[in-house]
């Protein structure tokens, strides 16, 4: 077996790049070629699908866009080039030099020497049209086809930027990456709305089922979080989760990514709340330096600034009834249109994990929600029962002892005091870019009804 020293010593003396010779043109994103500030005319290649075509007496613009940014760019090509198959939406291989552009609406373009096309695009069978500001709605019925437009094209490069930057503040924060699995035995929720896991064919196995028990597909990745937080003091996941929720709304989907930490040794709400905090202002203002022509396409952000109102003892609602959207939105607008912190919710409303705050008869447990406006819940989190006799109780009255045995043992051996959050990552986005609807923010969206693709 080779070291990964050698191996990497290997890889350093076996390029496939073919020989520089052989490349008289560079390929460029169309994001570099926007970005190139002296162009001098040097030959350069640019792949991509025609956003445009408009042909004069001697001259032909297209526009190339490849995905690398929301503007495209200007080819100018003669005339002659000009053909049937140079529609919009056909892919297209141009080979030319890069030049400082005469006009004011861009920096450079490219003088076309060579424009191959490679792909036809049919423009009357194509569902997206040249000009046509298609509603998202529409474009929903073509998860195929959406990611050429320039809303969901912006939409997509944010949520890739917003995916790098919450692995970066974790990283910068001291924290350790774990894959949680997707596969799971437990309910962490306790709600039910579990999708099970079985073979779609009948295997022949003596047990019942697949895995000897039932399994599903993980609803959150908190339990297992909070078993190497117990190694690794600060953990966190960032990964595809399920919900069997039969909702059609603008905030859920059956698919969605969440976004846990788990931090041990912490012992108040307002640490965790910290943590919320700069996870959410951090990825935003990573998101806003990085792309601000995508987020200005989307027309809306929301100016971080917090307030913390505590449940109990604000008496806004009847004491124990559970927050509903109406209330959440009522609240957030109460506060001034601002991400509004809601802390210490009645015991019986919350699954077995959280920490009981022993306060009398309105019996509250260590949790908090972050509500924001347009969206409502963003984050759940709260500190974890981490006291041997309180869990055990709490198992018992929710007849989950015997399933969560290892969870009690973490109460054991070695337990801390600890806690955590998931923040919904579609409702982040629908929360930064102003997105009515969930389906829009993600690649292919799941909910009842429907699973296209
Ligand atoms: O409040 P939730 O259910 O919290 C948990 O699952 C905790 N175990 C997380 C933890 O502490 N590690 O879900 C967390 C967040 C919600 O605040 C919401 O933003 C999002 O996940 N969420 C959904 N997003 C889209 N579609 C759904 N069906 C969602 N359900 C929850």
């Amino acid at each position: 077996m080779l070291g990964a020293w050698s191996l990497l010593r290997a890889l350093r003396f076996c390029s496939t790049a073919p020989c520089p010779r052989h490349r008289p043109f560079a390929r460029l994103r169309v994001r570099d070629a926007l970005g190139s500030q002296n162009a001098s005319g040097e030959r350069v290649k640019v792949q991509g699908w025609v956003r445009s075509v408009r042909s004069q007496k001697e001259v032909l613009f297209l526009h190339v866009n490849d995905g690398s940014s929301l503007e495209s760019l200007q080819v100018v090509a003669d005339s002659n080039f000009d053909n049937k198959e140079l529609t919009f939406g056909s892919s297209v291989e141009v080979l030319g030099q890069l030049v400082q552009s005469p006009s004011k609406r861009q920096n450079v373009e490219l003088k076309a020497e060579k424009i191959e096309v490679i792909g036809n695009c049919d423009a009357k069978a194509f569902p997206i049209k040249y000009k046509e500001r298609h509603p998202l709605e529409y474009m929903r019925q073509y998860p195929h086809l959406r990611c050429r437009t320039n809303a969901l094209g912006s939409i997509l490069r944010v949520r890739s930027e917003a995916t790098a930057a919450i692995h970066s503040f974790f990283k910068n924060s001291g924290f350790v990456h774990i894959h949680t699995p997707i596969i799971t035995s437990n309910d962490c929720e306790g709600a039910g709305e579990l999708f099970q896991v079985e073979p779609s064919s009948k295997i022949k196995l003596p047990e019942e089922n697949f895995f000897n028990v039932p399994a599903f597909l993980t609803v959150s990745g908190q339990l297992h979080l909070e078993v190497m937080s117990g190694a690794f003091t600060q953990v966190f996941t960032f990964g595809p989760t399920f919900r069997a929720e039969n909702s059609q709304s603008r905030r859920h989907l059956a698919e969605f990514y969440m976004v846990e930490a788990e931090i041990s040794f912490v012992e108040s709400l307002q640490d965790l709340m910290q943590i919320m905090e700069g996870l959410f202002k951090t990825t935003t203002m990573t998101v806003l330096s990085n792309c601000p022509e995508d987020v200005e396409l989307c027309h809306k952000f929301i100016a971080p600034g917090y307030k913390i109102r505590t449940y109990a003892k604000k008496q806004l609602f009847n004491w124990g009834v559970d927050l509903q959207t109406e209330h959440e939105k009522y609240l957030v607008k109460h506060c001034g249109d601002i991400p509004v912190f809601v802390i210490n919710y009645p015991l019986a409303l919350k699954p077995f994990y959280m920490r009981d705050n022993e306060d009398g008869p309105q019996h509250t447990v260590a949790a908090v929600d972050l509500l924001v406006p347009g969206v409502g819940e963003l984050f759940g989190g709260s500190l974890r029962e981490e006291r041997y006799h309180f869990l055990k109780q709490q198992l018992a009255r929710s007849g989950l002892t015997e399933a969560y045995q290892w969870y009690l043992d973490l109460r054991q051996f070695g337990s801390v005091p600890h806690g955590g959050f998931g923040m919904g990552f579609e409702r982040y986005l629908q929360c930064i870019l102003g997105v009515e609807n969930i389906k829009d923010v993600i690649p292919f969206p799941r909910f009842t009804h429907s699973c296209l693709l």
